[in-house]
């Protein structure tokens, strides 16, 4: 199993949104053995953005708040914590199957949830997403958050653990059950984030290609080194720097874009280096900002929905192309 995590404190620079459409893009692959990769995306944001765009937000409403017919990254961890040892399997999760109407993305939802004119060319479904699960968030992340975030030690079974790896923990008999697992998180550097770069070690980094956004980027690779320290897990590392909402109609993005390829190639502390996988991705052409993208959020599609030669789907298909190897 390989994992990796969207990583960064600034809200908005479009986690989320790789979060999603990568994870549906890697499950859209075939493995050696001709069978599609099995893939975990698991929402840690209390937010809830990432459980959103999949399942739709009334079916995220009823299903998974109102009603409670999946387990959520919450109730697992807030039970882990109560020391009930939840057993999990993957087939609870949520997957296409599990919902006569298909809640991993929203497509077969009836049409008074589809109140935008869609313009772009779709492919014809080829591909049903019985291998892509969905640990969606809930608000039990919040009270957790709320609870443990200044603790070091953390409740969990008859003792307690490190607070940062209670998600490994929880997750540790299922992990292998997957080919591919993505986590999303929230902005901050909190409790819920410290526990994805434990869980998934590798990790990516979208930025928006502008001057507050790209000069945080410097000091979030300091403090992700000094997370690495604290966690005594070496092999925490960024795989990826992703330039997101890149326009270039802007012509300040692009040598903003310009500038952080060389300051990461070039000009590093050596200890923000240290924090950089070797070989490392810097994405230069950035994974831009698209109409079609949001057009196809607001029905809760993946980029994979458009047409294979759209700009925007070539481009994360690319990155992903780039990013498996480096896992
Ligand atoms: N490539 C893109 N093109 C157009 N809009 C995008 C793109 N990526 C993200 N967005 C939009 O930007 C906003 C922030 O993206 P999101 O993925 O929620 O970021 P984060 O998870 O970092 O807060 C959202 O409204 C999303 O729809
Ligand atoms: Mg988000």
């Amino acid at each position: 199993m390989k994992s990796i995590a969207l990583i960064n404190s600034k809200g908005g620079v479009g986690k989320t949104t790789l979060a999603v459409n990568i994870a549906a893009s890697l499950a859209n692959r075939l493995k050696s053995d001709k069978k599609p990769n099995k893939v975990l995306l698991i929402d840690m944001d209390p937010n809830a953005s990432a459980s959103r765009y999949l399942l739709g937000a009334s079916f995220y409403k009823t299903a998974i708040l109102q009603m409670r017919k999946y387990p959520t990254l919450g109730s697992l961890l807030k039970e882990s914590i109560r020391g009930t040892h939840p057993q999990i399997l993957s087939t609870d999760l949520i997957t296409e199957e599990s919902e006569t109407n298909g809640p991993i993305f929203g497509r077969y939802r009836a049409p008074e949830s589809d109140p935008f004119q869609f313009t772009s060319q779709l492919e014809p479904r080829e591909f049903f997403w019985d291998n892509l699960h969905l640990l969606p968030s809930s608000p039990e992340l919040k009270e957790i958050v709320d609870a443990y975030s200044n603790k070091p030690q953390i409740p969990f079974g008859e003792g307690s653990i490190p607070a940062a790896i209670l998600l490994s923990e929880v997750l540790s008999q299922i992990r292998e059950t997957y080919d591919f697992i993505v986590v999303d998180t929230p902005p901050g550097q909190g409790l819920l984030t410290q526990n994805a770069i434990s869980f998934a070690q590798n990790l990516i980094l979208p930025v928006v290609p502008d001057m507050l956004s790209s000069t945080t980027l410097f000091d979030l690779l300091s403090h992700l080194k000094d997370t690495k320290h604290s966690l005594s897990q070496d092999e925490i590392s960024v795989v990826s720097v992703i330039p997101t909402l890149y326009t270039q109609k802007y012509k300040i993005y692009g040598s903003i874009l310009q500038n952080l390829k060389e300051e990461l190639s070039l000009n590093l502390e050596r200890d923000q280096r240290s924090i950089l996988k070797r070989p490392f991705y810097f994405a230069d052409r950035g994974f831009q900002r698209s109409s079609q993208l949001l057009e196809l959020q607001s029905q809760g599609r993946p980029l994979l929905d458009c047409h294979r030669e759209e700009p925007i789907r070539k481009r994360l298909e690319s990155i992903v192309d780039k990013i498996i190897p480096l896992l």
